[in-house]
């Protein structure tokens, strides 16, 4: 193996560490600590994971949390009474709402009646357009492409001039990582393409890049040969591919986990590379415990 892995599992521990100081801090100087609701709606078991793991990291840093879970039948008004309710509680830093709802709610309204101020996903129009500003405005970069950053930054990849292939256009990563990979600043300053479904030499395109992102969710889509020697390789997929027994309890049953970057064959040509699990996965929860952090200090005053 050639590339330098890059390992998520390590880099959110630094951050929470980090996290976790500052909090302490916080609480000493202004007897605050940051206010995270997350709001589960029904009991999808992928979202129930996802949210008990929030839980326990926002624990973990030294949070207040509090957890909503609501009945799969919730109505969409009663759902935005609730959004409403933790937009005038003052303890509450950050509104977090488990996607995705079901049918019968209007997933755009809902997310779109959280105060952009506790937005801690990035995912309202006011943080999108703030993003897409850059500089000083951003407040919440969304949490994955924040912890794809994140990941490069302190892999001490250099980004400045570099050509950034993102593999995938979706609201939630491909687009906004493209938008933060261009902006002036540190860790950014890149020339950047973005590569979908529609593009005519995919392959032409991923093998021009210095730093190669793909959020495509289709495993294995990039192959060894489409990767230049040297360079670093960021796979956000995370494709279910079959199941097989449990290392720890050998009686269950874990699903198999595959990216979207034929790893085996491409650690041998990459300079570095996030593996799957534990590269890009583990950053996302992470970040959102940085978001949280930041809204508290946004309102403190001292961010
Ligand atoms: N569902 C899957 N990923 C996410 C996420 O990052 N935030 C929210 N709110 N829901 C999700």
């Amino acid at each position: 193996m050639s590339a330098t892995l890059i390992k998520g599992t390590e880099i959110r521990e630094e951050i929470l560490e980090e996290i976790t100081a500052e909090v302490k801090e916080i609480k000493e100087k202004y007897d605050k600590v940051p206010g995270l609701v997350t709001i589960l709606v029904g009991e999808n078991p992928a979202s129930m994971s996802y949210v008990t793991l929030k839980i326990k990291t926002a624990l973990r840093v030294g949070f207040k949390e509090i957890q909503e879970s609501q009945p799969v039948d919730i109505s969409e008004e009663d759902l935005l009474a609730l959004i409403e309710k933790y937009n005038n509680d003052d303890s509450i830093n950050g509104i977090l709402v488990q996607l995705p709802l079901p049918k019968h709610i209007d997933e755009k309204k809902v997310l779109n009646a959280i105060d952009p101020d506790k937005d801690v996903d990035g995912f309202h129009p006011v943080n999108v357009g703030r993003l897409m500003i850059g500089g000083d405005e951003v407040k919440f970069p969304p949490c994955t492409p924040a912890g794809i950053q994140e990941m490069i930054v302190r892999a001490g990849v250099e980004t400045s001039g570099a050509e950034v292939v993102v593999v995938g256009r979706s609201n939630i990563v491909g687009k906004p990582i493209a938008n933060m990979m261009l902006q002036k600043g540190p860790g950014a300053n890149a020339t950047v393409t973005i590569v979908h479904t529609r593009t005519k030499d995919l392959a032409a395109h991923c093998k021009r890049a210095d730093i190669l992102i793909v959020a495509a969710g289709v495993p294995d889509l990039v192959k060894p040969e489409w990767i230049q020697p040297g360079a670093c390789v960021i796979d956000v997929g995370v494709n279910r591919v079959g199941e097989k027994p449990s290392k720890k309890n050998p009686g269950k049953m874990v699903a198999i986990l595959k990216g979207d970057v034929d790893f085996d064959a491409a650690k041998e040509i990459a300079g570095s590379i996030t593996p799957v699990p534990g590269g890009v996965g583990p950053m996302t929860i992470t970040m959102l415990m940085k978001n949280t952090l930041k809204s508290l200090k946004f309102r403190l005053g001292i961010q």
